[in-house]
């Protein structure tokens, strides 16, 4: 919780207190409500769930609840201004600890290995990530810096796709304490044999998409996707700019070279689906990424993790965001899963083909809003990661969810073909 407390720090007390305030895209909050909504979610969850204290200021709850008010309409309410919603997170906190003194981390199913505690500290971290996407959609000069990857690389990837064999495997957890409800319970599920992309899909392999006219050609699209291209003119990446036969990008304010070996983001489901049927091949179902992700056939068990169950270190994954990018592919050999494959865990989220949908035995807790209601066709499930996001709301089970639309997330993709 000190640590994500430090990290929303860093990413509001960057910006003037009109730059807290402003809306910086109508798909953002301003970052003063993301600092309020995580004082709030924590008063709420930890001081009046969990301690039974009375609500502090029961007149801005509304406020922060996220499904009263839309992110475009957010910056026309009466927030808290920047002072005071530093004061109330830091206010919260402070009671927080008081009671984390003397309550029993056990005897029900929010105490329990401090599943409360960790769920917030997971917020918080989950809201750091939307904070630095809220950056970098910001205009203007740049105003936060962290050291380029320069990632254990050596030696790269000798083959650019790994087999992951047919059968049945371990999907999900029903030990991993912090695991969120979407991530419950352990179940077995059974793929065919498949091959996967060793890395993520690099800027260089889609650029020859984009050169070989594959925005402008429908068969590569889904109906809705291709819709989307048209009516709003895309034609690369988000934040992709052609200038004097050069392709840059914009990332948190400083416009560069797009870098040929990285991973390829900001790019919607449909811009990675339309990829994966113009290279021949396919996003990975939910399964298949899992699988390739966690399974161990020497075992036969599912890891915590690709490379085994302990914890990520700065040697096996981008995460936390200590760099604001991802590192180029083939990266992190010590992170790489038992098939082979590298940076499943952070650098990029990776689409799936596979809507978001509970898992046979689902139970909503502690709250409906968190995943239930997000269930169905309209979002498509991401996995593994990125650079933004910290450990401690990453493992092998997580998964995220967007509008398959969505261009503004650090997302890439890899993709898999049948081995019939
Ligand atoms: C899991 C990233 C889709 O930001 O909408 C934050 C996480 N839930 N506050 C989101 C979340 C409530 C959620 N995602
Ligand atoms: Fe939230």
């Amino acid at each position: 919780m000190t640590a994500a407390r430090a990290r929303t720090a860093g990413l509001t007390d960057a910006v003037t207190d009109a730059d807290l305030t402003a809306q910086h895209s109508p798909l953002m909050s301003p970052l003063v409500w993301d600092l309020a909504h995580i004082g709030n979610q924590e008063e709420l969850w930890l001081l009046r769930r969990v301690g039974g204290r009375e609500a502090m200021h029961p007149e801005i709850d509304p406020l922060y609840d996220a499904f009263a008010h839309p992110r475009a309409e957010r910056p026309s309410l009466p927030l808290l201004g920047p002072a005071q919603a530093r004061r109330y997170a830091a206010e919260v906190r402070g009671r927080v600890f008081d009671l984390l003194d003397r309550v029993p981390l056990e005897g029900s199913a929010l105490l329990d290995d401090g599943f409360a505690f960790g769920m917030i500290a997971q917020h918080e971290q989950q809201h750091d990530e939307t904070m630095l996407i809220t950056h970098q959609l910001r205009q203007g000069p740049p105003v936060l810096g962290a050291p380029d990857p320069g990632a254990p690389y050596d030696p790269p990837p000798a083959v650019s796709e790994v087999l992951v064999a047919a059968g049945e495997f371990i999907m999900g957890t029903s030990t991993e304490p912090w695991a969120l409800d979407n991530e419950r319970p352990a179940h077995v599920r059974e793929t065919g044999a498949f091959f996967v992309d060793t890395t993520p899909v690099t800027n260089a392999a889609f650029l020859a998409f984009v050169e070989d006219g594959g925005y402008r050609e429908p068969r590569w699209w889904a109906p809705e996707g291709w819709e989307q291209v048209r009516r709003h003119g895309i034609g690369a990446p988000l934040f992709w700019r052609r200038e004097a036969g050069q392709w840059l990008r914009r990332r948190f304010g400083v416009v560069e070279p797009v870098p040929a070996e990285e991973p390829v983001m900001h790019v919607s489901w449909y811009e990675a689906d339309a990829w994966a049927r113009w290279a021949g091949r396919r996003l990975p179902t939910e399964a298949e990424w899992e699988k390739a992700a966690r399974f161990d056939p020497a075992s036969g068990r599912s890891r915590r993790y690709p490379w085994g169950d302990a914890d990520p270190t700065p040697e096996r994954a981008n995460l936390g965001q200590r760099h604001l990018r991802p590192a180029r592919a083939g990266s992190y050999p010590a992170g790489a899963s038992p098939a082979g494959a590298r940076q499943l865990i952070g650098d990029v989220w990776e689409w799936t083909a596979s809507d978001f949908l509970p898992y046979p035995g689902f139970r909503a807790f502690p709250y409906r809003e968190y995943s239930e209601v997000f269930f169905g066709p309209g979002h498509k499930v991401l996995r593994g990661g990125s650079f933004a996001v910290d450990p401690v709301a990453c493992r092998g089970t997580f998964r995220n969810w967007d509008l398959p639309v969505r261009r503004q997330i650090f997302a890439g993709f890899r993709t898999v073909r049948d081995a019939a």
